[in-house]
């Protein structure tokens, strides 16, 4: 994050600063837009949005991270191609800001500069919607509490982006901590914040694999597990969400469903007693258990939900048989992108990445990177 940006593109200081983590989905996959529970972590890398009022009637964007920089009127905010699209990040917050009549009716210059590697599954767009957010709260006056920035981050991504995604990415971000995972339990959308126990490490491996249909695979899944529920709702007419289903009760009514749809609503609701049984499991201090479910739900993913690949696969599988490692699983929407491995402390000073990346080399002609992460703080102004 390069605090020098701003001044270095527009010749001033900025009028106000958001800064936002990335984050570590620790476990809960694809729970999130099913109303289910979800736990994350803020991590130690992220977004610096600063921002200053232009009397030119527009907002000019640079990101010290892009080839093109943008310029839009602020009466006419449209979505963003190719390799202007980078904007519609901040693009679709400060639309969300209008749509809430919360009016950004001035100019602004907008410079961004991250240390969060784009693409290294830690979701760096949720840092950036969150770190304008935190921004132009800040410079126009409006007071609001972590959630509403959370929400407006996910409107951002939803409605302008054009992502259906759930709560997950900006509510860590916004709700973030050091050494603590954020719960959220997306149907009350109702935050908590749960200690790390120490002694605990995580690292990310990311395949730099992104599957070339990943946002139509991942609408795919949002349309198969909004089928699955309009279909059990014919014979659970009192259920208000996927993941309130019992797992019992998707195989009861399994034959109402082909066998994929089944399959992702099994993946569902079995994540969502997972994440209950990790949140239990932490508080008893149980780490080797909290590790087998991380596991676990990677095996589900794979079999049942379908958005795993080979090369997390062969990390997760090699990972979880190196010593030192409590679990691992990928982390995100899958199709490509990273693991995360929830490790003892002294598994980097071991040469057992340094290995692990020969062998996936060998196999897979690339090279993962590898990022030791720490929980930290969540969205501010600063
Ligand atoms: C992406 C989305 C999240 C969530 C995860 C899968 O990161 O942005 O909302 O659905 O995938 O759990």
């Amino acid at each position: 994050m390069d605090a020098d940006y701003f001044s270095s593109v527009f010749g001033s200081a900025p009028d106000a600063t958001g800064v936002a983590p990335g984050r570590i989905e620790f476990i809960g996959n694809h729970t999130d837009y099913n109303g289910g529970l979800v736990m994350g972590a803020s991590v130690n890398l992220g977004v610096r949005v600063d921002i200053a009022r232009n009397n030119e009637g527009v907002f000019k964007l640079h990101s010290k991270d892009a080839s093109e920089s943008v310029v839009e009127k602020i009466d006419s905010i449209s979505r963003k191609d190719g390799k202007q699209s980078w904007a519609n990040y901040a693009l679709g917050v400060i639309d969300q800001f209008n749509k809430a009549d919360m009016k950004i009716n001035s100019g602004l210059n907008i410079a961004v500069t991250s240390d969060l590697p784009a693409g290294a599954g830690m979701s760096s767009s949720a840092a950036f919607e969150l770190a304008t957010a935190c921004a132009v709260a800040k410079l126009f006056n409006y007071n609001l509490d972590r959630k509403e920035l959370a929400k407006i981050g996910r409107r951002a991504e939803n409605e302008f982006v054009g992502l259906p995604c759930g709560l997950l990415d900006q509510g860590v971000s916004a709700f973030g901590d050091v050494n603590h995972l954020v719960k959220i339990d997306c149907f009350t959308e109702t935050f908590n914040t749960v200690p790390m126990p120490s002694g605990v490490q995580f690292w990310i491996f990311n395949t730099q694999k992104k599957h070339a249909l990943l946002d139509s695979l991942y609408s795919t899944r949002f349309n198969e597990c909004k089928f699955a529920f309009e279909t059990l709702k014919t014979v659970l007419p009192d259920i208000q969400c996927l993941a309130q289903v019992h797992p019992d009760d998707i195989v009861k009514y399994g034959s109402l469903m082909s066998a994929d749809i089944f399959a992702r609503a099994l993946h569902v609701t079995e994540e969502n007693d997972r994440v209950r049984s990790v949140a239990n499991s932490l508080a008893c201090n149980d780490i080797s258990e909290v590790g087998r479910l991380l596991s676990a739900s990677h095996q589900s993913s794979r079999r049942l939900f379908m958005n795993s690949c080979e090369e997390l696969d062969f990390l997760v599988e090699r990972l979880n048989n190196m010593e030192g490692v409590y679990g691992a699983r990928l982390t995100g929407g899958g199709f490509g992108g990273a693991v995360m491995a929830m490790t003892n402390e002294t598994f980097g000073s071991t040469s057992g990445s340094e290995k692990l990346v020969v062998r996936y080399e060998n196999r897979f002609r690339n090279k993962p990177t590898i990022i030791q992460v720490k929980l930290g703080p969540g969205a501010r102004a600063l």
